[in-house]
């Protein structure tokens, strides 16, 4: 049985104390971070770590992120130097989370038999009180492996009801788009994953970081940057197929072709849409804020394909092309695959 605990300002110290029990009791608990939803338990027992892997489907090669509340509890976890941890100390809490050395106390299933872990200090509310009740908690976002990750508790309830032992219902999240990993074992650090934390803060408040052109997300090989990212990630079930040039983009859509796809696009280009149109939003953070969700209502539609286009990737846009980039079934880039777009269109007319 799943319980869905409906947080707001009367229940809210029981409802943490409720979700910090079931924590430290070895259940799972979704629940809410600045970026996405996170499935969590208790990080230092591997038997609660192991219902995480379950509920989610996740393969076991695939760490956890250890989210932490305050810095007496990373210590507790991995191995950092002194001059870092003095930067983390001003800019913790925020969707920033760092490849450290883990310590002896983190069991293998969590960092999946690596001599790493990853650390996160969430920058949400519930998320810091639950974590400072039950002590670290390892988590992955709450999703089912392959699918987008989910900004929404409705989303969470639908997905999960029945696979974990409690789910926080709280609303949409801020960002949208997963916390940036940043490997910091080696120098210069280097990015794994872009994320809601953008590079320039990196280089601002941390200093140099190595950017593979894996980062941006276009291979789906068996190289990857960290174990999770040589799955296929963030997808909805539908093909969607990502435009990469605007111009070719805005034409495709103002086109009579478009009966059988689910447009998702800015705000601009919307109103040129000959057709269905989801708004992304006006700003690439509306288009973080809005992505994951809009996905999933590509799913639910009773269009048979998606086609999407492309944004700037400076700032937060660089998690966003990323997601959209691993999302899509085929990326139409100059003439490259442009057949293919075709054959679609031709297919359901
Ligand atoms: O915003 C976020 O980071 C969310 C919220 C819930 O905190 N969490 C999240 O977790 O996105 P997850 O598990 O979906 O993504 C974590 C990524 C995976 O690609 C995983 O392979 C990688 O981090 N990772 C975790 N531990 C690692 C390690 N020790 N070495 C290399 N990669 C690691
Ligand atoms: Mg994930």
């Amino acid at each position: 049985m799943t319980e869905i605990i409906h947080i707001n300002d009367n229940n809210y110290n029981l409802s943490i104390k409720k979700c910090a029990d079931i924590i430290k009791g070895g259940g799972t608990v979704v629940f809410p971070t600045e970026t996405v939803y996170g499935l969590g338990a208790d990080a230092f027992n591997p038997e609660a770590c192991s219902k995480i892997f379950k509920a989610k489907n996740r393969p076991a090669d695939n760490p956890l992120i250890v989210h932490i509340s305050n810095m007496k509890m990373l210590d507790r976890v991995a191995y950092i130097d002194d001059e870092l941890k003095e930067k983390m100390k001003d800019i913790w809490p925020s969707p920033i989370t760092l490849l450290l050395k883990k310590k002896n106390t983190v069991p293998d299933i969590v960092s999946a038999g690596l001599d790493t872990v990853c650390i996160r200090f969430p920058d949400n509310r519930i998320a810091l009180d639950l974590i400072e009740a039950s002590g670290p908690i390892a988590a992955p976002s709450a999703n089912i492996s392959t699918k987008p990750s989910i900004v929404d508790s409705g989303t969470a309830i639908k997905e999960l009801n029945g696979r974990v032992d409690a789910i926080i219902d709280a609303g949409r999240v801020k960002y949208g788009v997963e916390s940036t990993i940043l490997d910091c074992t080696q120098t210069p650090y280097r990015l794994l994953r872009a994320g809601a934390f953008t590079v320039d803060d990196i280089e601002y408040m941390i200093g140099d970081v190595y950017i593979d052109p894996l980062v941006k997300g276009y291979t789906q090989s068996k190289v990857a940057l960290t174990p999770g990212l040589k799955y296929r990630h963030y997808a909805p079930s539908k093909k969607l197929f990502l435009i990469e040039n605007e111009d070719k983009f805005r034409d495709f859509i103002s086109s009579g072709n478009v009966q059988d796809f689910f447009i998702l696009s800015s705000d601009q280009n919307c109103s040129l849409a000959n057709g269905e149109c989801i708004n992304l939003g006006k700003d690439i953070y509306e288009v973080a804020h809005n992505l994951f969700y809009d996905f999933r209502l590509l799913d639910a539609s009773d269009k048979k394909y998606g086609v999407i286009q492309s944004f700037p990737e400076n700032g937060i846009g660089l998690a966003v092309m990323n997601r959209i980039r691993k999302a899509s079934f085929l990326i139409v880039k100059g003439k490259e695959n442009i057949d293919k777009l075709n054959e679609a269109i031709n297919e359901t007319r």
